[in-house]
């Protein structure tokens, strides 16, 4: 199995917010982060049809254009009843074209979304989903590791809180009655699909 080493790490994302969260939770370990998008790379279509595939792409692409290792994530929501869906597609479904101004990403219509089509299925309509994450490394040499990780739990309506992003107002993780919204930061975080995904990649890589 590779490990990282003592070499610059590309993060495989021209997000700013997530090039921190990452850089914050790999200090610890000696790593330095560069984001993809600092170094100028271009973003990779994602084309993969699992997290696994889409992770693997954006950081092998990096890894290549870099001649560094890279790590890259991928997630979304999963919903039992509706076969795992919408999974890799989960921003997607937030995409929306106004009329006027620039496309954007309407999280409350695709909530709506996903609402609308469990109540299709009737009130006894299993609920219960999970939040994936997939961390991947990939190695200019070709090599890589892949980590996932998985945050159960079950879909209300309406959504509630106002923390966190995307499908949080929606999702009660397993054992709680509040929302990932309505959960301190501090508290989503110990118990969220990226944390799980990191512990994993922590325990092979550092351990
Ligand atoms: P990506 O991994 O950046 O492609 O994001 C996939 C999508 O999954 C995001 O845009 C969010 O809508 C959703 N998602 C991933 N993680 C979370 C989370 O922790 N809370 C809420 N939504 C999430």
């Amino acid at each position: 199995m590779p490990r990282l080493g003592s070499e610059t790490l590309v993060i495989a994302t021209h997000n700013a917010g997530k090039l921190k969260e990452i850089g914050a939770l790999l200090d610890p370990f000696g790593v330095t982060c560069i984001s993809a998008g600092s170094l100028g790379l271009p973003e990779p279509a994602e084309t993969g049809k699992t997290f696994v595939e889409n992770a693997l792409i954006k950081a092998r692409a990096a890894a290549e254009a870099s001649q560094m290792p890279a790590l890259a994530d991928d997630s979304g929501l999963c919903v039992a009843a509706l076969d795992g869906r919408p999974g890799v597609y989960t921003a997607d479904w937030a995409e929306r074209q106004w009329f006027e101004g620039p496309a954007g990403r309407d999280w409350y219509m695709a909530m709506g979304k996903v609402e609308g089509m469990l109540c299709q299925l009737g009130p006894e309509t299993d609920r219960s989903c999970w939040f994936a994450c997939v961390l991947a490394i990939a190695w200019p040499d070709g090599s890589s590791a892949v980590y996932e990780g998985r945050a159960n739990g079950s879909l209300t309506w309406p959504p509630r809180g106002t923390m966190g992003f995307g499908y949080d107002p929606v999702f009660v993780p397993a054992g709680d009655s509040r929302t990932f919204a309505e959960l301190d930061p501090a508290e989503k975080h110990a118990i969220s699909h990226r944390a799980d995904a990191f512990a994993r990649l922590v325990a092979e890589q550092f351990g």
